[in-house]
C-alpha cells in the first residue's frame, strides 16, 4: 500500500514538474544525485576549440579533412582526472513479488540523449525500455551520462571523454552492488520506499545505446567479473569500415548558439545536432517511426563533447576473454551510422563469439526488422526489448 502511495505520488510530482513520463503502470521510482568519485587518466587530444556555429564546421572539417592527424597521432598528453561527479539518475522496482527485482539492469544512454532515451513520455506502453523492463519484472537503473541532462557538465575537452565515463559506470555498478546506491546518494524525488532504500540486487545486467553500449563494452573488457549480462542496443563488431565515425553525417552546431535557452549550461566545445533532419539522418527511417517520436527525440536531445567523439576507442579494455555471461548485440537492420543504412552481411557471428567474447556463456547478434539507430524511437520497439528479455532469460537472468 506504502508503495503505491509513493508511486502514486512520485507519479503526480513528476506529472507536475513535466519531466518524467505519465507511465501506463504505476511505479515505484527514486530520483537520486549518484556522487561518483573517480581517479583515473584522460587523454589531451589535438583539435580545435568550439565557441560558435562557425567553429562547429570547422571543427568537422578538421575531424574529415583527408590529410589531418589521425585518431592516434591527435593524442598529444595525458590529464589526470581525480573528482568527485554528481550523476543524475533514477531507480525504478518492479511490482512487489515479481520474479527478476533481484536483477538490476543498468541502461547507459547515447550520444545526442540523456536518460530519457529509455523512459519515452509518448505511448510508453510501446516504446519506453523503462516501462518493458518493469514490467518483465527487472529492476532498472537509468542515469545521465556525464556532460548531459541533469549530471554534471565539467571541461568537454579534458573531462567528458569515454574511459572516464567507463569509470563513472563501474563507480555506480560497484555501490549498487553493496546495496548502497540510494544511501549513498542525495535523494530528490521524496523519500523512497523500503524496497529502493536498501535495494541490493543478486545480479546485474548492463544495458547500452549506441555511446552507451560502448561503455557496456568498455565495462566487461576492462572489469569482465563486474556485470552479469550485457546486452549492447545500437551497437555492433562490424567488418566494414565506420560510418559513424564520420562526424560530417550529424549536422552539428554549437550548442549554445543552437539554442541559449536549451542549453545555457553547456561551454566550449558542446556539440548539437542542428536541426529535427540531423537527428532523423541519425536516428530513423521512414516508414517505420511515428513523426510524434522524431517531435520527441528532437525535445529531449542533449549536447556531446568533442572528445567524446575522439575517445571511442578508448573505452575499450584488455580483459573481455574473460568476460562470462551473456551478450545479446542488438541493431536496426537500417543503422546508419553503424551499417550505413543496412546491416545485413557487415558482421562475422563467429569471429565476434570466438575472438572477443569466447569465455561468454551464450552471444548472439539480433537484428531488428525495418528499424534505425534509434531502437526506442522506433515502431515496433517493444518486441526488440521481448527479444533481448528471452535472450537473458535463457541464461537465467
Ligand atoms: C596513424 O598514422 C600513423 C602514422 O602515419 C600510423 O602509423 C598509424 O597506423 C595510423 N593510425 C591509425 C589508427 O590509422
Ligand atoms: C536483410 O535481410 C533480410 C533477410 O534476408 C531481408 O528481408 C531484408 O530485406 C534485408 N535488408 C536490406 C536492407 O536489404
Ligand atoms: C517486430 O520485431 C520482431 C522482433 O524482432 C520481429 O520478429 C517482427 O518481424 C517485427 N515486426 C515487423 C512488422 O517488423
Amino acid at each position: 500500500m506504502a508503495s503505491v502511495l509513493i508511486a502514486l505520488v512520485v507519479a503526480a510530482l513528476s506529472i507536475k514538474k513535466g519531466k518524467a513520463s505519465p507511465t501506463a503502470t504505476p511505479r515505484s521510482c527514486v530520483e537520486i544525485e549518484v556522487p561518483v568519485s573517480i581517479d583515473t587518466t584522460a587523454i589531451k587530444w589535438l583539435q580545435p576549440r568550439v565557441d560558435s556555429n562557425i567553429d562547429a564546421v570547422d571543427w568537422v572539417n578538421y575531424q574529415t579533412t583527408r590529410t589531418s592527424p589521425n585518431n592516434t597521432q591527435s593524442m598529444i598528453g595525458q590529464i589526470t582526472v581525480k573528482e568527485t561527479f554528481k550523476i543524475n539518475g533514477q531507480l525504478c522496482a518492479p511490482p512487489k513479488g515479481s520474479a527478476r527485482s533481484e536483477i538490476l539492469q543498468i541502461a547507459t544512454h547515447g550520444g545526442g540523449f540523456d536518460k530519457r532515451y529509455w523512459d519515452a513520455e509518448i505511448k510508453p506502453k510501446e516504446y519506453s525500455y523503462v516501462e518493458a523492463a518493469l514490467a518483465e519484472g527487472y529492476s532498472v537503473f537509468t542515469y545521465d551520462r556525464l556532460g548531459t541532462g541533469r549530471s554534471d557538465k565539467p571541461n568537454a575537452y579534458d573531462i567528458v571523454q569515454l574511459n572516464v565515463q567507463v569509470e563513472i559506470l563501474r563507480q555506480i555498478t560497484s555501490l549498487a552492488r553493496s546495496g548502497k546506491l540510494v544511501s549513498a546518494s542525495k535523494k530528490l524525488s521524496g523519500s523512497p520506499d523500503d524496497r529502493l532504500a536498501k535495494y541490493q540486487p543478486s545480479k546485474i545486467v548492463h544495458v547500452g545505446h549506441s555511446i552507451g553500449s560502448i561503455l557496456s563494452v568498455g565495462l566487461i573488457t576492462n572489469y569482465p567479473t563486474e556485470s552479469d549480462g550485457l546486452v549492447a542496443t545500437g551497437f555492433l563488431h562490424t567488418n566494414i569500415p565506420l560510418p559513424g565515425l564520420n562526424v560530417a553525417t550529424w549536422g552539428f552546431e554549437f550548442a549554445r548558439e543552437n539554442n541559449p535557452t536549451l542549453f545555457k549550461d553547456y561551454g566550449s566545445g558542446s556539440l548539437v545536432q542542428a536541426t529535427k533532419s540531423n537527428v532523423q539522418v541519425s536516428f530513423l527511417k521512414k516508414g517505420t517511426f511515428e513523426p510524434a517520436l522524431l517531435d520527441y527525440a528532437w525535445k529531449i536531445r542533449q549536447p556531446v563533447s568533442v572528445s567524446e567523439f575522439l575517445s571511442l576507442l578508448t573505452a575499450f579494455g584488455k580483459e573481455g576473454a574473460r568476460f562470462k555471461g551473456p551478450v545479446h548485440l542488438v541493431i536496426g537492420e537500417n543503422d546508419y551510422g553503424n551499417c550505413g543504412g543496412d546491416c545485413n552481411g557487415t558482421y562475422d557471428l563467429n569471429m565476434i563469439k570466438q575472438q572477443i567474447y569466447p569465455a561468454a556463456k551464450d552471444v548472439a547478434v539480433h537484428i531488428q526488422p525495418g528499424t534505425g539507430h534509434g531502437l526506442t524511437l522506433s515502431t515496433n520497439a517493444t518486441a526488440g526489448y521481448k527479444a533481448s528479455f528471452d535472450f537473458l532469460h535463457k541464461s537465467g537472468l
